[in-house]
């Protein structure tokens, strides 16, 4: 199961069957809160196929998209590392496969690895400047700014082209960048027509250099 982990990357084969055997295999269907932002809890999970979204919401149901995370990566880490409430909420976008590991198993893991525990420095590191990057588009950025720079970092070079592969409603895109989805809705209308976006039902297109202003 490990092997594709990125954290347990550095293990061989046999530290993972040692490992293996102090988690739980789950499979959760689409749509299924995994966690709950102020829930206390125990587990780390491990993604091993599938896709979830760390998001928070408000009493409203507001929602702040976070984070996608796909298979190889892991989430659940935070609250384990510092004993304290989940800080986000996870659910599944599609039908997800996880290993879970308990507290106790991840602690033991940790002081008998130090390089799973530099791996995990490195990762919470990155978190950090990701973070950091949000912090300062929505302090520096207005909407059209967030917005170009959203797509432009999902999309991957493909013939020449910049494809985004991954699926998304406009809603998830507000979300995404803390806009209303109206505004997100207006601006996409306006690339479509200007010629910088072809927008289809399971990708979209960066034609050609998004404009530096609205
Ligand atoms: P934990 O706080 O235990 O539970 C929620 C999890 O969401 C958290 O651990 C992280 O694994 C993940 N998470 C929280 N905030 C972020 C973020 N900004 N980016 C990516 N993942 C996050």
């Amino acid at each position: 199961m490990l092997e594709n982990i990125s954290i347990f990357a550095s293990m061989d084969a046999a530290d993972h069957a040692l490992i293996e055997q102090c988690m739980v295999k789950r499979v959760f269907p689409r749509h299924t809160i995994i966690l709950s932002e102020g829930d206390s809890s125990d587990s780390l999970y491990l993604i091993l196929d599938g896709k979830v979204k760390v998001f928070l919401n408000d009493e409203n149901g507001k929602e702040a998209i976070l984070n996608y995370q796909t298979a190889g990566e892991y989430f659940g880490e935070l609250s384990l590392i510092d004993d304290s409430e989940r800080s986000a909420s996870i659910m599944t976008v599609e039908k997800s496969t996880m290993a879970v590991m308990s507290k106790q198993a991840f602690h033991q893991v940790l002081k008998k690895n130090p390089d799973i525990a530099i791996h995990l420095l490195k990762d919470l590191a990155q978190r950090v400047r990701s973070l950091t990057d949000e912090v300062k588009s929505l302090a520096l950025c207005d909407v059209y700014g967030r917005l170009s720079k959203t797509l432009q970092g999902m999309a991957i070079e493909q013939d020449g082209k910049m494809v985004i592969e991954e699926s998304f409603t406009q809603q998830e895109l507000a979300n995404r960048i803390g806009a209303s989805r109206e505004m997100v809705c207006r601006i996409f209308k306006d690339l479509v027509k200007g010629g910088y976006i072809s927008s289809g039902q399971h990708q979209t297109i960066i034609n050609k250099r998004l404009p530096l202003r609205y």
